[in-house]
């Protein structure tokens, strides 16, 4: 029997070119709870929805759910102009942390739509290493360099080719076993 990371990592391949990922409104809250809800609707009780519970990982406390609309609130309206911009607002929606569980699969999805309107760039994640990507995830709410930096080196402009979608999809999924 498949287990709930195995059906979720389907799904989000099945989003390659489908018209869902269409519908999707890039850069919102909205746009990643549409992501959430596509990758984890009907398999937990959560998909889609804005956490009323306080989290925690490896120490740090992730946004205080008493402020998460309106920390949600702020970060959507973050420029999307720049990729200094962009890895801003994708460290800080890191911090806010909106979902129970899934935030770091629905928000590296949500990235790459930012990157594809926005600069016709997406990130090759296959060429992030696991231990330094977390790693730069953990550092990120004190400095933002080491996950730019190493989100710069894998950025590509093959936006829309199959493979490079696909491993990126394995990648991230393996990043969170
Ligand atoms: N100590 C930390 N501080 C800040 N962010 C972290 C930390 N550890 C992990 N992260 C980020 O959180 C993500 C995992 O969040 P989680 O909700 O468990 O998502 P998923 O279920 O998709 O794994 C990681 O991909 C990383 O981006
Ligand atoms: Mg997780």
């Amino acid at each position: 029997m498949k287990n709930i990371d195995e059906i979720s990592k389907e799904r989000a391949k099945k989003l390659f070119g489908s018209q869902k990922i269409e519908e999707i409104k890039i850069g919102t809250t909205e746009g990643l709870q549409q992501i959430h809800e596509y990758l984890f609707g009907g398999l937990c009780d959560f998909a889609g929805k804005i956490r009323e519970k306080n989290i925690s990982k490896g120490g740090f406390r992730f946004a205080s759910h008493m402020y998460l609309n309106e920390s949600l609130n702020m970060i959507e309206k973050m420029p999307n102009d720049t990729f200094e911009q962009i890895v801003a607002k994708y460290v800080e929606m890191n911090i806010a942390h909106p979902f129970m569980e899934g935030n770091g699969r629905s928000m590296r999805i949500w990235l790459d739509l930012i990157l594809k309107e926005n600069l016709k760039r997406c990130i090759d994640w296959a060429k992030i290493d696991k231990a330094n990507y977390i790693n730069a995830m953990q550092r990120s709410p004190v400095s933002d360099l080491e996950i730019r930096e190493l989100l710069r080196f894998a950025l590509t402009d093959k936006i829309d080719d199959r493979e490079v979608f696909m491993k990126g999809i394995e990648q991230s999924y393996y990043y969170e076993e």
